[in-house]
């Protein structure tokens, strides 16, 4: 019996996923925990802010309702998730009908190379740094994991599901829009799906981001492009999971299909606040603000304290480095009281840099550069 295989000679598929990352950070967790001054925990993106009063208004209007909400969402909330697509990021032309609601963003990229159709023989590519659930996602359905940042590096092979990111977690690195276009190009002419998780897109604070579906990019043709959005950041909404794909016709309603299936359906409070937040863009701006502040504060102090911080023109993390390896870097800033995440997380590439997430309120913010500085 192989370790991964238990009694029943079953084997998991969770044995096939990477050890939780995150469990071992417990030792820089104590150490900077027992900073004097406290912990100033900088590690995860998770939204601190509160909720906008409109949203909170717009999710007790859907409460009353009873029944099941359908997999597709009401009209109004895919209507309202192609205007804000218009009306943010300059993309015209989206069908309301080629938006599928979904249950955040994270389920998406673990369930999407599953859902359709990849497993053992197919290649899904990521980005050389990565969002660990893009690997994850390849994993669960079997396929072949390809870490790649330029298509030069996939030579004449033909992958069948390529994710990028833009902005990117964890580096903030943005790609421009003849980037976008020769992925798109080059997708085209092997028949690649292409799905660009766009969840930082309105978190820019340098330059400007184009989505995947921007006419610049795609000429407004979406075939086999699938945009995913996310309300977690933009709106503050992670408690509610809330995002949305938008994209090609024909994948979005196989999409829709399987997942009307499967019953991965969105809360109908929750379509109610979803609707109202991409209706409303004064919290959006609102929120944007309130992260420029704490990265005009943030990064200023972490170049002071001698680290150098790459990329990061947009997104919610400073990505820098000591050039060391990652984990001296943690365990000196976790001296200072300053938790953060080693650069590994995210992929070999990862080693020399640390991820310094935007996410933590101003008191803490503050409290952070005054001990970078110090
Ligand atoms: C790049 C990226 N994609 C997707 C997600 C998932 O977001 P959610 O599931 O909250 O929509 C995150 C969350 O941090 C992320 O950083």
């Amino acid at each position: 019996m192989s370790a991964a295989t238990n009694n029943n000679g079953r084997t998991p598929v969770s044995s096939r996923l990477p050890v939780f990352p995150w469990d071992t950070l417990s030792d820089a967790r104590s150490r900077a925990s027992a900073h004097p001054g406290g912990l100033v925990d900088l590690t995860v993106g998770a939204p601190v802010d509160d909720v906008d009063e409109g949203i909170r208004r717009a999710l007790g209007d859907g409460a009353a309702f009873p029944g099941y909400p359908t997999t597709h969402g009401t009209s109004a909330l895919r209507e309202a998730a192609a205007a804000a697509m218009q009306r943010r990021f300059g993309v015209p032309g989206i069908d309301p009908q080629s938006v599928l609601p979904v249950i955040g963003t994270k389920e998406v990229v673990a369930g999407l190379p599953s859902q359709l159709g990849l497993g053992a023989g197919s290649t899904v590519v990521i980005p050389e740094i990565a969002y660990p659930t893009y690997e994850v996602g390849a994993l669960i359905a079997g396929a072949q994991v390809v870490r790649a940042d330029s298509l030069t590096q996939l030579g004449p092979e033909r992958p069948d599901l390529l994710f990028i990111n833009s902005p990117s977690n964890p580096t903030g690195k943005v790609l421009g829009i003849d980037h976008l276009r020769k992925v798109v190009e080059w997708a085209r002419s092997r028949g690649v799906i292409v799905a660009a998780d766009e969840c930082y897109l309105g978190l820019v604070w340098e330059g400007s981001a184009p989505s995947i579906l921007d006419p610049e990019v795609c000429d407004g043709d979406f075939t086999g492009l699938l945009a995913l959005h996310s309300l977690s950041k933009s709106s503050s909404l992670a408690g509610y999971r809330s995002g949305f794909i938008a994209g090609d016709p024909v994948l979005v309603d196989e999409l829709l299909t399987l997942r009307k299936h499967a019953g991965y359906i969105m809360p109908m409070p929750v379509q109610a606040a979803t609707t109202f937040a991409l209706q409303d863009d004064a919290h959006v701006e609102t929120q944007r603000e309130r992260y420029r502040r704490r990265r005009a504060e943030l990064l200023p102090a972490v170049e002071a304290a001698g680290l150098r911080v790459d990329d990061s023109e947009a997104g919610l993390y400073l990505w820098a480095t000591r050039d060391e390896p990652c984990r001296n870097t943690v365990d000196w800033l976790a001296g200072k009281g300053i938790l953060v995440a080693p650069g590994e997380f995210y992929g070999p590439r990862g080693a020399t840099h640390v991820r310094i997430a935007l996410t933590a309120t101003d008191e803490a913010v503050t409290e952070a550069a005054k001990r970078l500085r110090s």
